[in-house]
């Protein structure tokens, strides 16, 4: 018998309770390592939480689910993507279920409701999405596998005042990572000499474009660059094409936010010639990512991976790679396992930054094509090892 069962059982018999109650106790933490995902699986997020999913499942279908002698026990919830739900059911995979890890998080809202559970449990955390530069230090038990949007804005902030773009109008969603891409794009585009004519925010949820595309049009810049979260990309399209803003001559630059690769077929002609700038494109050309995509296809009835399912494959080998490490310790020595982990991902190489928390990581210059009928974000240009400009430490 280990020693902190020894101690374990001295302890239940001294309080006078039933050592049959040992056995439990030392499977729950023996043997197995619990991990809570809470994932927005409905409402008007559900599809980057079926990626997220899909994501963590083909890890473990590749690497099987033991890691030094633990079985990886996934336990998935679902927020609907309601701040007070993510936060309650942390709590319930904390006290309830004694999860050793959390991840997930949708949205920057969702991330920021979680985060005193994870710290208050000490319990380590992968921030899977939330994208908000400010995430991260919500609580020192958050390690981020998805990206900032500084980190992914500044290359198309360059790339345009180089190609003819002066002067631009800005649409972001009016929350944490739309403010965060409004921000450093601004800075970015007016240091190379852009001029920024109007500022739009647009509301998080359901919103309609109409109005706002209308503004825009007004204005006539050269440029308008968006940033919206994943899964309104198809809706905006659709009215950026009905207010004839491409027939204007008024060009499209975004994050890779709003072209994501598991929809971008459905935006059809219109997204054809976007510039964005992003971290992760399925076509990307690394024999790492071939693998990936073709892998993920078979798993999930031909659907393409997005920057969602990367995250969240990444952080489960954050997860398992920590695991191996430590020999199946979590807690503390986990959570230290766990930062300043390089490997190879599908979007290439990456780094988790012992001292942020946060990941390094190549960031691309994309043009929507057309290759074989289907359109891809074709990356054109690479700025390698871009860590989050807002917070250089
Ligand atoms: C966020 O809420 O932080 C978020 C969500 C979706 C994205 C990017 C950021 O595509």
């Amino acid at each position: 018998m280990e020693r902190r069962q020894l101690v374990a059982k001295a302890a239940l018999a001294a309080a006078g309770l039933a050592i049959a109650a040992l056995p439990s106790i030392a499977s729950a933490q023996g043997e197995t390592v619990k991990v809570g995902l809470i994932f927005s699986m409905t409402g008007p997020f559900a599809a980057t939480g079926k990626q997220l999913e899909a994501g963590v499942r083909l890890y473990m279908a590749q690497h099987g689910d033991t890691v030094s002698g633990k079985k990886i026990q996934l336990i998935v919830r679902d927020d609907a993507s309601a701040p007070d739900q993510a936060k309650r059911i942390a709590q319930e995979l904390v006290v309830n279920d004694k999860v050793q890890v959390l991840g997930g998080f949708t949205l920057t809202p969702l991330a920021l409701a979680v985060a005193p559970v994870a710290t208050q449990s000490k319990t380590p955390s992968v921030v899977m999405v939330a994208a908000t530069s400010s995430v991260i230090d919500a609580s020192p038990y958050f390690i981020r596998s998805s990206f900032t949007l500084p980190q992914v804005t500044i290359g198309v902030a360059e790339w345009a005042p180089k190609n003819g773009i002066k002067r631009v109008v800005t649409l972001v969603s009016d929350y944490g990572p739309g403010l965060d891409a409004e921000a450093a794009f601004k800075d970015r585009f007016q240091l190379n000499g852009g001029k920024i004519s109007d500022s739009i925010r647009v509301p998080m949820r359901n919103p309609d474009f109409a109005p706002f595309l209308q503004r825009v049009r007004d204005d006539k810049p050269d440029a308008v660059f968006v940033f919206l979260p994943a899964g309104v990309g198809t809706q905006f399209m659709k009215q950026f094409a009905e207010r004839g803003l491409d027939k204007a001559g008024i060009k499209l630059i975004a994050t890779g936010d709003v072209t994501e690769d598991d929809i971008l077929n459905e935006m059809g002609e219109v997204a054809v010639g976007v510039v964005t700038s992003h971290h992760y494109s399925a076509s990307h050309p690394s024999p790492a990512n071939q693998k990936f995509v073709e892998a993920f296809r078979q798993a999930n009835g031909g659907k393409r991976p997005n920057y969602m399912a990367v995250a969240a494959y990444d952080g489960m080998r954050i997860i398992y790679n920590a695991l191996q490490t430590t020999k199946g310790q979590t807690g503390e020595p986990l959570l230290a396992a766990m930062k300043g982990q390089t490997f190879e991902s599908p979007r290439g190489p990456v780094l988790i930054n012992a001292q942020t928390r946060d990941i390094v990581q190549d960031v691309y210059i994309r043009r929507v094509e057309r290759r074989n009928n289907e359109l891809f974000n074709m990356e054109f240009e690479t700025l390698k090892s871009v860590k989050d400009p807002a917070r250089p430490r």
